[in-house]
C-alpha cells in the first residue's frame, strides 16, 4: 500500500537538482522511509503527556490510528484498555510487532490491524480512538472526510476521539523554511539527517524531507531522500469536516513543541 514519493519543494527540491538521478527519492512511509522514521522518532515523546492527560479515567478500547511503529501505542497501553493498532504500512506493524515482543506480555492486549484509515471497518465500538503525530494532515479534505465518517462509525455513545493538528503562525500566503541536522543511525552505520521542513501557506502545503547520508569509515557511501507532502487545514475548518461525520469539538488544548517552528499543534478532543 505504499505511495509514491512526492516530488519535494523547496530546499530538498534543490537537493534532487544537485545529486540528480543518484539520489533516490522515496515516501517517508515507504518500507525504508518506515525504518528511518521508526529510528529518527522512537526517543521522541512529544503529544504523549497531553493524550494521556486528556484519555485518563476514560473508557475503552482504544484505537490507535495511523499507529506508526507504536510511537504513542506503547504508552497508551498506560490506560489500561485493549488496543486495536492500525495503520497501513506493513512495515510500520512489523516494526510494532517487534517492539510489543521485547515488553512484558502481561498487560492489555495489542491487536495489529494493516488497513487504510479512511476505509476500516473493525465491526466493533472503541472507547478512544487516537490520532496523533497531526497525521491527520496526511489526508485531504475529501480522505478527512471518510476518516471522520470511519471514527463516527466506530466511537461508543461516550467515547473519545483524540487528534492533533497544526496550524501555521505566521501571516497566509507566507512560504517558510527549516532545515534542521541529526545524527542518527541507519542500521549498523552512523548516518546523518537533514531534515527539512517547507511550509507555503498560500497553497496549503507543508512537504518534510528527510536527506540520509549513510557513514561508512568517515565516508558518505549512500545518499537517500524520503519525502511527505501534507495538507494544511485550520482547527475551524477541521470543525466543520467534524460536525458533518456527526463528531462534536468539545476542547482544544496545546502540544508542548519546538517553538523554533512557524505553528502551533493542537490536541482536539472529540465526542459524537
Ligand atoms: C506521522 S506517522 C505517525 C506514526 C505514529 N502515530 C507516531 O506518533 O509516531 C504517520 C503514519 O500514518 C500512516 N499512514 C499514512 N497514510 C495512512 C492511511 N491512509 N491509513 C493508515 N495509515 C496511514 C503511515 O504509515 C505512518 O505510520
Amino acid at each position: 500500500m505504499a505511495k509514491t514519493a512526492e516530488q519535494p519543494t523547496g530546499a530538498a527540491g534543490r537537493l534532487v537538482g544537485v545529486f540528480g538521478d543518484s539520489l533516490p527519492v522515496q515516501d517517508i512511509y515507504s518500507p525504508e522511509g518506515s525504518r528511518m522514521y521508526h529510528a529518527l522518532t522512537q526517543g521522541d515523546r512529544s503529544e504523549i503527556r497531553e493524550i494521556l492527560r486528556v484519555a485518563r479515567g476514560g473508557a475503552g478500547p482504544v484505537l490507535d490510528l495511523a499507529c506508526g511503529a507504536g510511537r504513542l501505542t506503547l504508552p497508551l497501553r498506560a490506560l489500561r484498555h485493549d488496543i486495536v493498532a492500525l495503520d497501513s504500512s506493513a512495515e510500520m506493524l512489523r516494526l510494532l510487532q517487534q517492539s510489543l515482543g521485547d515488553t512484558p506480555a502481561a498487560g492489555p492486549r495489542v491487536e495489529l490491524v494493516e488497513a487504510d484509515m479512511t476505509a476500516f471497518s473493525l465491526g466493533r465500538h472503541f472507547g478512544l480512538v487516537v490520532l496523533g503525530a497531526t497525521s491527520v494532515t496526511l489526508l485531504d479534505r475529501r480522505d478527512r472526510g471518510r476518516l471522520f465518517a470511519r471514527v463516527a462509525d466506530h466511537l461508543s455513545g461516550d467515547g473519545r476521539f483524540l487528534l492533533t493538528t497544526l496550524e501555521p503562525t505566521g501571516t497566509s500566503g507566507q512560504v517558510t523554511e527549516s532545515v534542521q541536522l541529526v545524527i542518527g543511525e541507519n542500521g549498523e552505520h552512523p548516518a546523518l539527517h537533514l531534515l527539512t521542513e517547507h511550509l507555503d501557506t498560500g497553497r496549503n502545503v507543508r512537504s518534510i524531507s528527510v536527506l540520509r547520508q549513510t557513514v561508512t569509515q568517515g565516508a558518505v557511501v549512500k545518499n537517500e531522500l524520503f519525502t511527505s507532502r501534507t495538507h494544511v487545514v485550520t482547527v475551524d475548518e477541521l470543525r466543520g469536516e467534524l460536525a458533518t461525520a456527526g463528531l462534536r469539538l468539545l476542547g482544544r488544548y496545546p502540544v508542548a513543541g519546538d517553538a523554533a517552528h512557524d505553528y502551533r499543534v493542537s490536541l482536539l478532543e472529540c465526542a459524537l
